[in-house]
């Protein structure tokens, strides 16, 4: 598919679609995106959490831009015929002129087919407002954020009381009016983001925030359990490639010690 076909495609997803879901997969690698590129998945997210399942950081608090253009710009060789979201790292848009200088950098450089931010602060409308107005497309994320991790203090579901509630709302309704396509909704109260939901006219992607979104997204590294630590709660893996990773290498440990071993043995 060309990439002004998969361009065209964002008019879908501006769409509350009836029916069927939203379904979006984190990836960070070509050949992981190859993969997914011969799937009926609708987006692909490359999403700053390479941080913790790719790096090893502690958080996405140290992801970089640069960091991000090698994941992104891999993961869309691999999956030209897809809409690949890329995340914008932590501090790179705390500013105006940062916002337009380091999306507009990773969007061209990497090829993606929009970017994702975190955050509705009214000053992040206004940035979200500009970067649409200059031709690059934006996904919002409220709820849990975890580039303001430090400062939320911890990882916990959001909207558990009226006022927070209320305040998920506003920023929902503030980023939609400011240009957001789209807008994630990460470990928002179940009841709240189904409200959220239907007071939308764009789309909105649950992580851990019950069914009643317009799509799910799962980081697919938990996915697979591709990774020692157990996924989160909202996460049922469908395999466990890590244990398979294991036993697989034990496996071939085992016959290529046996093989040498044979071999050895006819030489002697
Ligand atoms: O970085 C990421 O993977 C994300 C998803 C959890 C939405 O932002």
């Amino acid at each position: 598919m060309s990439k002004i076909l998969n361009t065209r495609m964002i008019r879908q997803f501006k769409r509350k679609k009836a029916g069927k879901p939203l379904q979006m997969l984190t990836c960070y690698d070509f050949q992981t995106a190859q993969a997914l590129s011969e799937t009926e998945l609708d987006l692909i997210l490359v999403g700053d959490s390479l941080g913790n399942v790719i790096l090893g950081y502690d958080s996405t608090v140290e992801v970089s831009l640069d960091e991000m253009l090698i994941f992104s710009s891999a993961v869309k060789r691999g999956a030209k015929n897809k809409f690949v979201i890329a995340d914008l790292p932590f501090g790179t848009y705390a500013t105006l002129e940062d916002a337009i200088t380091n999306a507009t950098k990773l969007f061209a450089k990497s090829k993606v087919e929009a970017i994702k931010l975190e955050g509705a602060f009214p000053w992040q409308c206004e940035m979200i407002k500009r970067l649409t107005e200059i031709g690059i497309p934006v996904m919002g994320h409220i709820g849990l954020t975890p580039q303001s991790v430090h400062q939320l203090g911890g990882y916990y579901t959001h909207g558990k009381n009226q006022a927070d509630a209320e305040r998920l709302m506003m920023e929902a309704k503030n980023l939609e009016a400011a240009g957001v396509f789209s807008l994630v909704l990460e470990c928002v109260d179940e009841k709240v983001a189904k409200d959220i939901t239907d007071n939308l006219n764009i789309p909105t992607i649950g992580i851990g925030s019950g069914t009643h979104t317009d799509g799910q997204v799962l980081v697919i590294n938990d996915l697979l359990k591709m990774g020692m630590s157990q996924p989160p709660k909202f996460c049922q893996p469908i395999a466990d490639l890590y244990q398979q990773k294991i036993e697989l290498v034990r496996n071939y440990l085992e016959q290529a010690k046996a093989k040498d071993h044979h071999v050895l043995s006819l030489n002697n």
